[in-house]
């Protein structure tokens, strides 16, 4: 049987996690004839995967559904058609509101439905009815979805292990967007990390909101823990390079840091948000560490893979935050030194218990402090850059930069790698000497154009 072909188009927001959940919601389009286009003018069917983790993030998705709206009209007066569907947290935690503030909406899926794309689609086409299907489901999506088709994929790539959030951190709408804690069984993760890596991927980057909290089932019906799925990912042979994200600090356990000491596949590179230096406001965001066991865990990080670089999230102006507290914040992260952060306002998020405290700051103190705090990262993070100069990294050109000729790559460290090379190394781990660090990226020289094997990019 033929399909005839239509045109999807997908807007992506926030974390990686909707980065793969939309490739996720493209194949599972597929098998219905939906092929991706870059043009939402000529698209057949539109999802926006939204995010709701800050006031702005999803404030945007109200201004795009209006530009939508002329595209749709556009489209009706040529005799054709535009489905549209918002997908991600916003539908999750607003797709009523949605329904009845957008009318250009058809569509509204949750994050947990995805493997019903394909039929809320089919119905809301052909009935012309509006749709909301924002259930959290017994049966798991990535069971309902399709296997994952990879004909030509990019060297690098993420892998959802985990969803949901259990820790409900007083300022954070994900446990209500994502839902409960689950962790995907082994046997299904690493069947699909083998066809990635069959397909060309030389990186996996396994991801979940708490991804250290994996407790998926094993082959031996036994719970496994993350450290467990790494050691047993880094067996595929053709995989080269692991990483994963976002951890917990309270999850990061003593397998887990052994295993950044034991598997040189796995990168020196590690995503761990401490939030608040404080332990006044840590408690407030029932965070459940201190600013002490921050420190204390990333000495033991450290101590098994002296080299690791940190990365983290930070938020100032948590409701009653003082100056003092503030000061809590930039004192650890000068006793930590961080290789990249993330660092962000408070942003008031409805139905979370912070929101609804009488203490929000004004946005005025906010800006400065975070101007304060990212001024002292951008410094650590440009001083762990320029430190690379004249070292040599093993890095994996991923494609092609703007400038004619240019490739750019990932260093073990995650950091954005330019040089000068054909592009035939795109897919490749190349050996390279930097000769310059910048705020964001580092400059590098080719040493040899050949593939570089396991050990010797690990000896580097
Ligand atoms: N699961 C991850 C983070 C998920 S959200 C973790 O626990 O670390 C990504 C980041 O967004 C958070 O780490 C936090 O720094 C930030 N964030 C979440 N809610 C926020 C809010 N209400 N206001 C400002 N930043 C927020
Ligand atoms: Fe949000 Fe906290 Fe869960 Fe992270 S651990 S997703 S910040 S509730
Ligand atoms: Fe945003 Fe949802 Fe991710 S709220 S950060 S898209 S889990």
């Amino acid at each position: 049987m033929t399909v005839s072909s239509k045109k999807l188009f997908i807007k992506t927001y926030g974390c990686q996690m909707n980065v793969y959940d939309t490739e996720r919601m493209a194949e599972a389009m597929a098998p219905a004839g939906y092929v991706l286009t870059g043009d939402a003018g000529a698209a057949d069917l539109i999802i926006l995967n939204t995010c709701h983790i800050r006031e702005k993030a999803s404030e945007k998705i109200y201004s795009e559904l209006g530009r939508l709206r002329r595209i749709k009209d556009l489209r009706r007066s040529e005799g054709g058609k535009t489905i549209i569907c918002v997908a991600g947290c916003v539908a999750q935690a607003e797709g009523r509101e949605i329904i009845a503030r957008a009318p250009v909406v058809d569509l509204v899926v949750g994050p947990q439905s995805y493997h019903r794309l394909p039929d809320l689609v089919l119905r809301a086409g052909r009935d012309g009815r509006r749709l909301i299907d924002t259930d959290f489901p017994e049966d798991s999506k990535f069971a309902g979805l399709p296997e994952r088709t990879v004909p030509r994929r990019a060297p690098s790539a993420f892998l959802t292990v985990q969803e949901g959030c259990d820790k409900f951190c007083t300022f954070c709408v994900v446990p209500y967007t994502r839902g409960v804690e689950y962790s995907r069984p082994v046997a299904e993760i690493v069947a699909e990390a083998s066809r990635l890596a069959d397909a060309g991927v030389r990186e996996i980057t396994l991801l979940g909101q708490n991804v250290n909290a994996y407790h998926g089932e094993g082959p031996d019906a036994e719970s496994w823990s993350l450290a467990q799925l790494l050691t047993r990912l880094c067996a595929i042979d053709t995989l080269e390079r692991l990483r994963y994200t976002t951890s917990h600090p309270r999850d990061m356990s003593d397998d887990l840091i052994a295993v950044h000491a034991s598997e040189p596949k796995l990168m020196p590179y590690l995503h761990l948000p401490f939030q608040a230096g404080s332990d006044r406001i840590l408690a407030a965001m029932n965070r459940k560490h201190s600013a002490d066991d921050y420190l204390r865990l990333v000495e033991r990080i450290r101590e098994a893979r002296p080299d690791i670089a940190l990365s983290t999230d930070i938020i100032v102006g948590f409701p009653g935050e003082t100056d003092d507290e503030f000061e809590a914040t930039l004192e650890l992260v000068r006793e930590v030194t961080f290789a990249q952060a993330y660092s962000f306002k408070y942003s008031a998020r409805p139905g979370t218990p912070a929101a609804s405290l009488d203490s929000q700051l004004p946005a005025a103190v906010m800006t400065e402090r975070l101007a304060r705090l990212q001024e002292l990262l951008n410094a650590q993070q440009m001083s762990f850059n320029k430190a690379c100069t004249g070292t040599r990294l093993a890095v994996l050109f991923e494609k092609h930069g703007r400038r004619d000729g240019q490739l750019v790559g990932r260093s073990p460290y995650l950091q954005a790698v330019h040089a000068s090379g054909p592009g035939t190394l795109i897919g490749n781990i190349i050996e390279v000497e930097i000769v310059a660090g910048g705020p964001n990226s580092l400059e590098a020289d080719i040493i040899s154009d050949t593939h570089l094997p396991l050990e010797a990019a690990a000896a580097l």
